[in-house]
C-alpha cells in the first residue's frame, strides 16, 4: 500500500494530579525507606489523583489541543489508553469526546498496559498514513492509586496517577511515527496481573484484588522485548543510534531504563527521566516525558528519538518518531488539574485500612 502522508505530532500535554505521596510518606503505613525505593527504583515522589481517570485524560487533551491550536470538532478519532477506565463500559474515550464537544470523533479504549499509549500512537499513526484519520487526538490515562494492593510493598510503591496526550495531524513533512515495532511475550502473562475483569464474580467477591507481580520477572523479560524491538526498528530504517538524538522511555524503573540506555549506546544527558516526579504511571508515562522532554529543550526541531515500552501482557513495542520544525506550544499547553483539599495521604489510608480489613476476613474464612 502507497503511504502518502505522515503523522505529525502538532500538540502535546499532560496532566498530574496535585497531590505528591513522597517515599516517607510510604513508610508511615509500609515497612518500607526511601533509600529502598530509591535505590532500587530511583522513584522519590509520585501523585495520587482524586478524580477518575477521564478527568486526567480530559485535561491532557486540553493542554495538547492548545497545544495544537486545533479546535475539538476537527477531530476524527479519540484513543485513551488506559488499564483503569473509570467503568468497563461505557469507555473513557467517549466521556472524554462529550467533555471536548469533539462530536466528529470515534472513540474507543486500547489496552495494552503500561504499552497503551505507544500502542495507541502506532495504531494513530497508520490510520493516518493509509488516509483513513486526518486529526487524531491519543491519551495515556490511568488512576493506579484506585487498583494497588496498598498492603503489598513491593508493588505499592512504584505507581502513581497521570495523563499525557498527543495531536497527530496528516502532514507531508516527512515526521512523527516513522517506524514501530508492536509485540506481546504472551506466555509471560502471569507475571503481571490483576483479575478484576469479566471473569470476575461480582456476587462473591470478598473485597481483595489479588495483584500479582513477579518484579524480577518482568524486568528480564522487558529487557529482551524491548532490545528486539529497538533492533526491529533499526533495521526497518536503516538508522543506528548515532542517528538518533534522545531515548525517550517508558518510566517503570530507573534502572531498567539505565539498562537499556546502556544496551542502545545513549551518550550522558540523552535519555528522558522523569520517573523520580510521578513513579510509574503507566500508559501515562510516554506522553508526559515527550511534553517534559519538548518542555525542558531536550527535544530540538527535526531530532530523531527512540522510544521502548513494555506493560502488562508482556506487551512491548519501540519507535523511531522524528519531531516537526515546532517545538512551541501554540497556545498555553499548561492547564492542571484543581486539588479537593485532601493530601495523598488522606486519599490513600482509607484505601490501605480497607485493604487491610478485607484480607483478614479473607484470612478467618481460610
Ligand atoms: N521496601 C523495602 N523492602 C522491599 C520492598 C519495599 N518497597 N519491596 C520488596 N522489598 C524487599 C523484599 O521483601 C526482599 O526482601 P528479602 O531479601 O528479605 O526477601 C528484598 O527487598 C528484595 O526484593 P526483590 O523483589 O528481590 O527486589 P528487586 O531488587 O528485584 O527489586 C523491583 C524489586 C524494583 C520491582 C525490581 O524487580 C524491578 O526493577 N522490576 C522491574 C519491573 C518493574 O519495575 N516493573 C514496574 C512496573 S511494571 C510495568 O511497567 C509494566
Amino acid at each position: 500500500m502507497k503511504l502518502e502522508k505522515y503523522a505529525e505530532i502538532t500538540g502535546w500535554g499532560k496532566c498530574v494530579p496535585p497531590a505528591v505521596m513522597t517515599n516517607d510518606d510510604l513508610a508511615t503505613f509500609l515497612d518500607t525507606s526511601d533509600e529502598w525505593i530509591q535505590s532500587r527504583t530511583g522513584i522519590a515522589e509520585r501523585r495520587v489523583s482524586a478524580v477518575g481517570t477521564s478527568k486526567l485524560a480530559q485535561i491532557a487533551a486540553e493542554n495538547a489541543l492548545a497545544c495544537a491550536d486545533l479546535d475539538p470538532s476537527e477531530l476524527d478519532l479519540i484513543i485513551v489508553g488506559t488499564c483503569t477506565a473509570d467503568e468497563i463500559i461505557p469507555n473513557v474515550a467517549s466521556k472524554v469526546q462529550k467533555a471536548l464537544g469533539a462530536t466528529g470523533a470515534a472513540a474507543y479504549d486500547l489496552n495494552a498496559a503500561c504499552s497503551s499509549f505507544f500502542y495507541a500512537m502506532h495504531n494513530a499513526t497508520a490510520g493516518i498514513r493509509t488516509g483513513m484519520h486526518k486529526k487524531v487526538l491519543i491519551i495515556g490515562a490511568e488512576r493506579l492509586t484506585r487498583i494497588l494492593d496498598w498492603t503489598k510493598r513491593e508493588s505499592a510503591v512504584l505507581f502513581g496517577d497521570g495523563a499525557g496526550a498527543m495531536v497527530l495531524e496528516a502532514s507531508d513533512e516527512e515526521c512523527g511515527l516513522l517506524a514501530s515495532k508492536i509485540s506481546c511475550d504472551s506466555d509471560a502473562r502471569d507475571v503481571l496481573a490483576l483479575d478484576f475483569g469479566l471473569s470476575f464474580d461480582r456476587y462473591n467477591f470478598d473485597g481483595v484484588m489479588d495483584f500479582n507481580f513477579e518484579g524480577q520477572e518482568i524486568f528480564k523479560r522487558a529487557v529482551k522485548g524491548m532490545s528486539a524491538a529497538v533492533e526491529d526498528v533499526f533495521q526497518q530504517t536503516g538508522m543506528t543510534m548515532d542517528d538518533v538524538d534522545a531515548l525517550i522511555p517508558h518510566q517503570a524503573n530507573k534502572r531498567l531504563i539505565d539498562f537499556l540506555a546502556k544496551m542502545c549506546k545513549v551518550p550522558e544527558g540523552k535519555t528522558m527521566l522523569n520517573i523520580q516526579k510521578y513513579g510509574n504511571t503507566s500508559s501515562a508515562t510516554l506522553p508526559i516525558a515527550f511534553a517534559e522532554a519538548v518542555e525542558n529543550g531536550m527535544v530540538k526541531p527535526g531530532d530523531t528519538i527512540v522510544s521502548a515500552v513494555f506493560g502488562g501482557g508482556l506487551t512491548c513495542g519501540a519507535g523511531i518518531i522524528k519531531w516537526g520544525k515546532r517545538v512551541k506550544p501554540l497556545r498555553n499547553n499548561q492547564k492542571t488539574l484543581e486539588g479537593n483539599g485532601q493530601s495523598a495521604l488522606d486519599l490513600i489510608l482509607p484505601l490501605h485500612q480497607g485493604a487491610k480489613e478485607a484480607l483478614a476476613k479473607r484470612n478467618r474464612k481460610d
